[in-house]
């Protein structure tokens, strides 16, 4: 089943000059179409600047655009409680998006309170499915964000989306700030998930780590998406010299 459909999206934004008083047009996503199947992984790939995020946000509902999006079959609407529950964007910068002066316990319960009204044990037994689900224990439960690893942290905001069971993460470089062997962790977890059934949007900079994860490959170049396929042609058989030279680099 076709899950979501973007189809020509465009993206500018108006910049003011410095010290010039003018204004500049900056194309951030430029005439995008792509599909994605339900329990799939679609990698979004490209250097800093090339759209990526302006994609996600498209997606998610954070900025207005031109051009359409479907989800299910449908155009997307925002002001729907269950898509929004549904579609679960994970931001770029991680530290960011967890409240510092909120226990773990308090992140994980707010959301599924507010989606599913659980309270007391039947509360407390989602929050710990999901924690295990991650790959946490019980008690990180009571700790501060900023008492917590790198990694761990990056588990709790993953957490903190399946806790309302999207159908969709988009997951915005999400291993970036990570070491080498904690990156591998987390891929696994979301090898894992979409296993599980889940669809992901994975957006990345670094060629190299989506190669096992991801059905399909989109390469951003300057707002433009300069090629897609299947992942095994893309790393085979790169079309565009950009990709080649992405490639290049991670050999
Ligand atoms: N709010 C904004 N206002 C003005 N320009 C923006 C804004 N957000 C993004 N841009 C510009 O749009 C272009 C695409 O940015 P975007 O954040 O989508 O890139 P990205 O591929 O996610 O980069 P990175 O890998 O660094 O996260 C860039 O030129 C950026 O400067
Ligand atoms: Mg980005």
């Amino acid at each position: 089943m076709q899950l979501l459909a973007v189809r020509n999206l465009k993206k500018n934004y108006i910049v003011e000059r410095l010290f010039t008083e003018t204004k500049q047009t900056v194309i951030a996503v430029d005439d995008v179409s792509f599909e994605l199947k339900k329990g799939k992984v679609l990698a979004i790939v490209g250097e800093s600047g090339s759209g990526k995020t302006t994609i996600a946000r498209c997606i998610a509902g954070l900025e207005d655009y031109d051009g359409e999006i479907f989800y299910k079959g449908k155009k997307i609407n925002y002001k729907d409680k269950e898509t929004r529950r549904q579609i679960q964007y994970i931001f770029q910068n991680t530290y960011n998006s967890l409240n510092p002066k909120m226990k773990i316990k308090d992140i994980l319960a707010e959301p599924i309170i507010f989606h599913f009204a659980l309270s007391g044990k039947e509360l407390q037994l989602e929050m710990l499915k999901c924690l295990k689900n991650v790959g946490l224990k019980e008690d990180v439960m009571h700790k501060y964000p900023h008492e917590l690893s790198g990694g761990q942290r990056q588990r709790i905001v993953i957490a903190r989306a399946l806790v309302m069971k999207p159908e969709l993460i988009i997951a915005d470089e999400p291993v970036s700030s990570l070491d080498v062997s904690i990156q591998a962790q987390i891929m696994k977890l979301f090898y894992d998930l979409n296993k599980k059934g889940l669809t992901v949007i994975f957006i990345t900079h670094d060629l190299r780590i989506v190669k096992l994860i991801s059905d399909e490959i989109i390469v951003m170049h300057r707002g433009k998406m300069v090629e897609k396929g299947f992942v095994n042609k893309i790393y085979k058989k790169p079309e565009s010299d950009y990709t080649k030279k992405l490639l290049e680099a991670v050999i």
